[in-house]
């Protein structure tokens, strides 16, 4: 299995191009099967969980390719309703498929998803959106099998949970439904206005995304399109926060600033300075960070559950005390297991994290058990006395383009090996 071995003590300096943001590109992707079309779209991140993405495009029928960072999908032929249990155990997110193989084909099958890393992972609110709409859903032995009574019909609908998945599903099932579909309590995350962005460019007609009421009123069809996802948020702040720990002075280039208002205060709080224009972040960091209160993870515009991870890795290493409550997975601290066999000293009480900040973390041998947890690992290894091997990085390569380029061109000592 691949592992990233890392010398800590390595300050950072320099600037580096955020790669696209994965949760935007994953749902922007499985609209491309809305309708048929061609769709360019620009500064798509090379991750594993796009290429499970383009797998399954390929399975159901489309044609892609990329062009430098640019990934083309054509879905003129789309001619397969089903996601095989293979394809679905790749990638979890897969589910987000399921709104567009109806919209396109009228029926959907797929595996259920299962639970993940992060704990079990429900689609009770995408089952009951899409049921809404007017979809015969059936869930026997595993799989979910899906049948539009006639036609898609538009309708209000209120989500118990600001759920992104479940708001993505009903958003893009219906572009093309019969008539308007209101979306109460809906997620709110950048991601959905990227991805609303991306279908209203194709001819669909979305009001409202980024709000908790987005309208959707159905078109007919929908047409080609050229577009630039978003930048990655939760990349951006896991490198604001390696350069927090390690000191140093870094540029982040093609950024969104506005997308980490709920998170940049935090790593000012911190004590590290942050510098915003337009599409550009500077961070400059000269000391030991300070703890910070108390971090509570709250759907958007809320402290996002993805920033818990490396924000708990530079508390790890602050002067005092953060508490960290996790109020939207309900197994998201595995990360804090490993960082502890690093010298942290962090104690978990069901959601609430203590993190008491230590003066030093101690190179060892840990695990990447998810995504953010696993970049965690790394930010801890870059201060760490000596060589941090991370093992099982697959999940870090799921969310993380070249992770270790990144920090290897801001001056880390970082290798990894497929050994
Ligand atoms: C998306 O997951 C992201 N993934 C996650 O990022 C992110 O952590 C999460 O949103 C919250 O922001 C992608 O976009 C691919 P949810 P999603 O539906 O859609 C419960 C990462 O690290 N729930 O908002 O699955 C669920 O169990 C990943 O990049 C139900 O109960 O998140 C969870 O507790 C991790 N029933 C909470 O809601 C449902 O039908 C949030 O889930 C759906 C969700």
């Amino acid at each position: 299995m691949s592992c990233i071995y890392v010398e800590g003590g390595h300050k950072l300096n320099g600037e580096i191009d955020l790669q696209g943001a994965k949760n935007s590109c994953l749902p922007i992707l499985a609209g491309t099967l809305v309708g048929k079309g061609i769709s360019v779209i620009h500064n798509c991140p090379r991750l594993t969980d796009v290429e499970a993405a383009i797998k399954i495009l390929n399975s159901l029928g489309c044609k892609t390719y990329w062009k430098g960072r640019d990934l083309i999908v054509d879905a003129n032929d789309v001619n397969c309703d089903t996601i095989s249990e293979t394809l679905m155990r790749e990638m979890r997110s897969s589910i987000v498929f399921l709104g567009a193989i109806i919209a396109r084909m009228g029926t959907a099958e797929l595996s259920s998803p299962g639970g993940c890393e992060l704990g079990p992972r429900p689609i009770d609110l995408h089952i009951y959106g899409l049921k809404k709409l007017g979809v015969d859903i059936k869930e026997e032995r595993g799989f979910i099998k899906c049948k539009v009574n006639n036609k898609l019909r538009g309708t209000k609908i209120v989500l118990p949970f600001p759920s992104v998945g479940a708001t993505e599903n009903i958003m893009i099932a219906s572009v093309v439904a019969q008539g308007e579909t209101i979306i109460h309590n809906a997620a709110q995350e950048p991601e959905i206005v990227d991805l609303a962005n991306y279908l209203n460019s194709r001819g669909a007609n979305i009001k409202g995304a980024g709000d908790s009421c987005i309208v959707i009123n159905g078109v007919k069809k929908l047409g080609n399109t050229e577009h630039t996802v978003i930048p990655d948020r939760i990349v951006a702040t896991t490198y604001l926060s390696a350069v927090a720990m390690t000191t140093g002075d870094v540029l982040l280039n093609k950024a969104n600033p506005q997308d980490l208002d709920s998170i940049i205060p935090v790593i000012e709080e911190m004590g590290s300075r942050i510098f915003v224009e337009k599409d550009k972040i500077r961070i400059v960091s000269k000391d030991r960070v300070k703890a910070i209160k108390t971090i509570r993870t709250m759907p958007y515009p809320g402290f996002p559950t993805d920033a818990q991870a490396p924000i708990m890795a530079l508390a790890s290493i602050a002067k005092g005390t953060s508490v960290f409550v996790e109020n939207i997975f309900e197994n998201r601290y595995k990360h804090a297991i490993e960082l502890n066999r690093m010298g942290a000293d962090i104690k978990i009480e069901g959601k609430v994290a203590v993190v008491k900040g230590v003066d030093k973390l101690f190179g060892t041998t840990v695990k990447s058990h998810d995504l953010r947890g696993g970049a965690s690992l790394v930010l801890a290894g870059l201060v760490a006395d000596g060589v941090t091997k991370i093992e099982d990085i697959h999940h870090i390569e799921r969310g993380y383009q070249d992770i270790d380029k990144v920090f290897k061109d801001l001056g880390a000592k970082i290798s990894r090996s497929d050994v």
